[in-house]
């Protein structure tokens, strides 16, 4: 496997086009809207969903990258603008490492440019056919739903790990799943092709999203670029804390009033970090994103071979190595 910084050289010229282009169709004739449109994808960002979309586009045998490009700066559009909301409703400061969009220009704002982007990445994504634009739709109305579902259970200390798993599976892993269906599709694939690639990019985005869970609690902001610790500040109950609360009736009601009671600052984190490392919550957290990112991998085998599929299986081991070193 190689490293991030390996991973991200081979893929810098695709990466750079991406960025090119995302500025360019984000312009508007409109001052305001068009800097703030810009102020968001300037900041960066993995470009995780465009790069997953250009290489299921190649796993379908095909190789014309300016031809799949519009379809990966799609998905990134959406992506992003699922993002500005996110902020709004998760109330968070920071987002790549910048002030976030609504912290910045205001909650109205926020709503307006999240919908730009929205459109703009609709209008590009219908390019390719209604078909793909279908998919793309169905993946973001799936995170529209599972950002409700997550939102009517903040603050829910009874949450089962089997809500938790359906609220990330539709407000992430489906919309990855859509990205990596949508460019197969584009790209002419068969219909098992384009099965196998959902399947394992869904199950690399319930990887991706259990180890931001995980992340939100021992990353760093200086790598993630966003705050840590978010996740509970808002009541959001994820995989670690859901594990803790089921397992080991030492740390439930310390951690239930810890949980409950908002104030107690860095040593009231300091300690919920010590009950999830001590409960065993974030080794097994970590066991269910490698379970997952190794479940990806056995679809991705079964696409048959491409030059791409080593590429893409690094991808699905790097999502949780983000989190390893951490641990
Ligand atoms: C953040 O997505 C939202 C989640 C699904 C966890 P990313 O971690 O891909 O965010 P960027 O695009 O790199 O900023
Ligand atoms: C949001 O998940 C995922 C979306 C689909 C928008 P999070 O709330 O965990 O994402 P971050 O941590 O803010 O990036
Ligand atoms: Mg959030
Ligand atoms: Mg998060």
């Amino acid at each position: 496997m190689k490293n991030i910084k390996e991973w991200e050289l081979g893929l810098r010229d695709k990466i750079f086009k991406i960025n090119n282009r995302l500025i360019e169709v984000v312009s508007s004739v409109e001052p305001h809207l068009d800097e703030m449109a810009k102020y968001t994808i300037e900041a960066g960002g993995k470009r995780v969903r465009p790069i997953l979309t250009i290489l299921s586009y190649s796993i379908s045998g095909k190789n014309d990258y300016d031809y799949i490009l519009d379809l990966a700066v799609s998905n990134e559009l959406v992506h992003t603008a699922s993002l500005i909301h996110d902020d709004v409703m998760d109330s968070s400061e920071m987002r790549r490492g910048r002030e976030t969009l609504y912290h910045k220009y205001g909650i109205y704002n926020a709503i307006v440019v999240g919908d730009y982007l929205f459109t703009k990445g609709y209008e590009l994504a219908s390019k390719y056919g209604k078909d793909v634009a279908k998919v793309l739709a169905w993946g973001a109305s799936k995170l529209a739903e599972g950002q409700v579902r997550e939102y009517s259970n903040m603050g829910n200390l009874d949450i089962s790990e089997e809500t938790y798993i359906k609220i990330i599976s539709d407000k992430t892993a489906n919309f990855f799943a859509a990205c990596a269906q949508a460019a197969a599709m584009a790209g002419g694939a068969d219909e098992n092709t384009q099965m196998n690639l959902h399947q394992f990019a869904y199950e690399m985005g319930l990887a991706f999203q259990i180890t931001d869970d995980i992340l939100d609690i021992v990353g760093d902001q200086g790598v993630t670029g966003k705050p840590i610790f978010n996740d509970i500040k808002q009541s959001t109950i994820t995989l670690p804390i859901i594990y803790a609360l089921n397992h080991g009736n030492k740390y439930r009601s310390e951690l239930r009033n810890l949980i409950v009671n908002p104030s107690g600052g860095k040593e009231r984190d300091e300690r919920i970090k010590s009950i999830l490392a001590d409960s065993g919550a974030l080794d097994y957290s970590f066991k269910q994103a490698k379970f997952h990112s190794e479940k990806s991998i056995e679809y991705l085998g079964k696409t048959g071979k491409s030059p791409s599929l080593d590429t893409l299986m690094d991808l699905s081991l790097l999502v949780i190595d983000r989190v390893s070193a951490a641990l």
